[in-house]
């Protein structure tokens, strides 16, 4: 085969996404395999109030799968007798939602009799980043809504050098946003706040070995609101602090990650890389420490399929299967329960 096009389906939380992409990999190797994004197609569900109710997130996803694989074939010019292989989400992810890509998967690949494969979601950002960067051996931070871990390749795994004990960082963005009446997502604004603060207030910073933990900080961030209406405090300061502490932990992690292993260069993944402030902590270690900082386009950093078809292709190519096999979808799986046999 020359040329391969997957058919590349996400639907881990509030995303649902359909991309094609197209690779030269069986020809020409990973070294210079081409990695063309023909279409990145989405549909995301929000809400005006409160977070992702499961049942109603299912029912978003059923009711736009069809529009969105449509597009994602059209955008890309192709059609689906066209597309070689099909990979989905298959975990870690909400499981009301991941059945949704599952099912819709299945079928296409039942209709055009084409191999169906499964994907961890939280490599696919980290394989994606590599591939586009051009980064060799990186340290992934991963810091979006549900995740955030410090991740590295070692010995056919994708290692979890660190993780968060209780909630992802973008939860904690947008609970501490909503709190300051900002909305959701709250990330983009809370970011244009940052830079705005002078003052450190002191808040709580939690990092427990390799790991870390938000909610203590979150709590204290949220008690001291009322002193803001007092006058006491300014809003862009207390918002500085939260943030200032949440990026040092995970920029202390990223930075003991890469003292372990001696790699030398850092990736970020994960919407929260999108963040200005974040970008700036870890590139300043980064640059101290003799690391190259590598920041992944936004549309493949944030949830999208693109990254669930490149890496659909790569496992394909090595004829890789994930844990636990099948097609079924595992909400709990972990990034290192996937023995990476698709890396020399
Ligand atoms: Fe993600």
């Amino acid at each position: 085969m020359k040329e391969i096009i997957c058919l590349g389906i996400e639907s881990t939380a509030h995303t649902f996404g359909a991309s094609a992409v197209k690779s030269n990999i069986f020809e020409k190797g990973y070294g210079k395999s081409s990695c063309e994004i023909l279409s990145n197609e989405k549909d995301s569900y929000s809400t005006k109030q409160g977070g992702m109710i499961p049942r109603d997130l299912a029912e978003h996803h059923y009711k736009v799968a069809p529009s969105v694989v449509k597009r994602a074939l059209e955008k890309a010019g192709v059609t689906l007798a066209e597309i070689n292989l099909i990979s989905f989400s298959q975990g870690p992810g909400i499981g009301n939602a991941l059945r949704c890509g599952a099912i819709t998967a299945r079928q296409l690949a039942l209709k055009n009799k084409v191999p169906l494969i499964g994907v961890n979601h939280c490599i696919a950002h980290l394989e994606i980043g590599r591939k586009l960067c051009g980064a060799a051996d990186p340290v992934m931070l991963y810091a979006s809504g549900a995740n955030t871990q410090i991740i590295c390749y070692e010995n056919k795994y994708y290692r979890v050098f660190g993780e968060t004990l209780d909630m992802g960082i973008g939860n904690f963005l947008d609970t501490f946003g909503r709190a300051l009446g900002l909305g959701f997502p709250a990330g983009p604004a809370l970011d244009k706040m940052y830079f705005e603060g002078r003052e450190l207030i002191e808040l709580p910073y939690t990092v427990k070995g390799m790991d870390l933990a938000f909610s203590g900080l979150l709590t204290s961030a949220e008690k001291k609101i009322p002193e803001i209406e007092k006058g006491k405090i300014r809003k862009e300061d207390l918002v500085y602090s939260a943030l200032h502490n949440a990026f040092a932990m995970l920029t202390e992690v990223t930075e003991r990650a890469l003292a372990h292993t001696e790699k030398k260069e850092v990736i970020l993944g994960g919407g929260v890389g999108c963040s200005k402030a974040l970008q700036e902590m870890v590139g300043k270690m980064c640059e101290e420490r003799g690391a190259k900082l590598f920041i992944p386009p936004a549309q493949v950093m944030v949830d999208n399929a693109a990254m669930i078809a490149w890496l659909g292709i790569l496992m394909h190519a090595k004829s890789a299967k994930v844990a636990g096999g099948g097609t079924e979808v595992l909400p709990k799986q972990r990034t290192d329960d996937v023995k990476v046999s698709w890396r020399e």
